[in-house]
């Protein structure tokens, strides 16, 4: 990467927007705005303890990642049909272009959902007529990772992998999400081998709330690829170096980890240090509707209390492209439209 002239701090909100971008972690269920939730309880007449759009909006004041998912697995109890995966990732997928968001990679739930009922097939079906929309009339090449629940057991996690397998085809990996502290990686290290066997990527939340050793863990057992949030990492030297020397990409999500008091506020956010230190780290949403912002609304929210510089920009934007799952020709064209962004700025 060449060096980008200086750009006054008034114009990097206007670079960040526009710049083209991957978004590589955020949880599907976690773009159901609260109109959405409201229309598709009305739609399947699916009661939820919330009087309307404004009490729903109000309950979001988190304290940790616990007290997120609750409300947050509440939130998907709306979603039953194939018209209803459809409707919610398109919805997404739209803020996603408006965001110059060139690539998506989508993380979903299904557990959430088998667990009441609704079927594999609805799911995966919905969600990838919304990916194949979004290649025809947007332009946004949009793909899927499929992430077992860690609260639930290995055991859960094989059926749940058993289910999928009819839709192998329309899956580019697999991922571990919910509840981190007491769900070490160890647990699932037997259903990622099997995942591994089967050609899927592997990716794994890992030191968001909890300890370094479970970045260690992802990376030693799971084998992951990537590493979701990861910002505890700092608090280990030798798990730094490893990370840096093995360019695992870290996918942080900064307003996440500002509304689950994962750091007391953005000023103090890592992301700097992350990349002073050489990592692959890049920005996402993780749950935009819960968290106050999709991927546009997290980079200049963190570049402006920061101070993170246009350099810095171009390294973020490129590092997305450079860790995405994509094929390697459709990486490198993406980054050099990255280059020719920055160079005409
Ligand atoms: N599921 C949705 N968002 C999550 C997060 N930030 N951490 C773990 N699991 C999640
Ligand atoms: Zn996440």
């Amino acid at each position: 990467m060449m060096n980008v002239k200086p750009i006054p701090a008034e114009h990097l909100p206007e670079l960040l927007r526009g710049m083209p971008k991957a978004e590589l972690h955020m949880h599907i269920e976690g773009s159901l705005e609260p109109e959405l939730i409201f229309a598709l309880a009305q739609r399947n007449g699916v009661a939820i303890p919330y009087a309307s759009v404004e009490e729903l909006r109000r309950a979001y004041a988190f304290t940790n990642l616990q007290s997120f998912l609750d409300i947050y697995y509440a939130g998907a109890s709306v979603l039953l049909t194939e018209q209803d995966f459809h409707d919610m990732a398109w919805a997404y997928l739209q803020r996603a272009a408006a965001d110059h968001v060139l690539r998506a990679e989508m993380f979903f739930d299904p557990q959430t959902h088998t667990a009441r009922g609704v079927a594999m097939a609805t799911v995966v079906d919905g969600l990838h007529r919304a990916c194949q929309d979004a290649k025809a009339k947007l332009g946004v090449d949009a793909a899927l990772i499929l992430c077992f629940l860690r609260h639930l057991s290995e055991e859960d996690a094989f059926e749940t992998l058993e289910q999928a397998l009819p839709y192998r085809d329309k899956l580019i990996g697999v991922g571990l999400d919910s509840s981190e502290v007491g769900h070490p990686p160890e647990k699932f290290a037997r259903v990622f081998a099997r995942c591994r066997e089967l050609g899927l990527h592997i990716v794994a939340h890992a030191g968001e709330e909890g300890p370094p050793a479970y970045v260690w863990a992802a990376l030693d057992v799971l084998k992951a690829e990537r590493i979701d949030h990861g910002v505890q990492s700092t608090r280990d030297p030798a798990l730094m170096r490893r990370l840096a020397q093995d360019r695992i990409p870290l996918t942080v999500c900064p307003l996440s980890n500002l509304k689950l008091c994962v750091f007391p506020d953005l000023a103090q956010h890592n992301l700097g240090v992350l990349l002073d230190a050489g990592l692959v780290a890049t920005v996402n949403s993780d749950d935009p509707a819960y968290f106050g912002g999709y991927v546009n609304e997290n980079f200049v929210q963190t570049f402006a209390a920061t101070g993170l510089t246009a350099q810095q920009a171009w390294q973020l934007a490129d590092n997305s492209f450079a860790a995405s799952f994509a094929p390697a020709a459709d990486k490198q064209a993406w980054r050099e439209r990255v280059r020719a962004y920055f160079e005409g700025f």
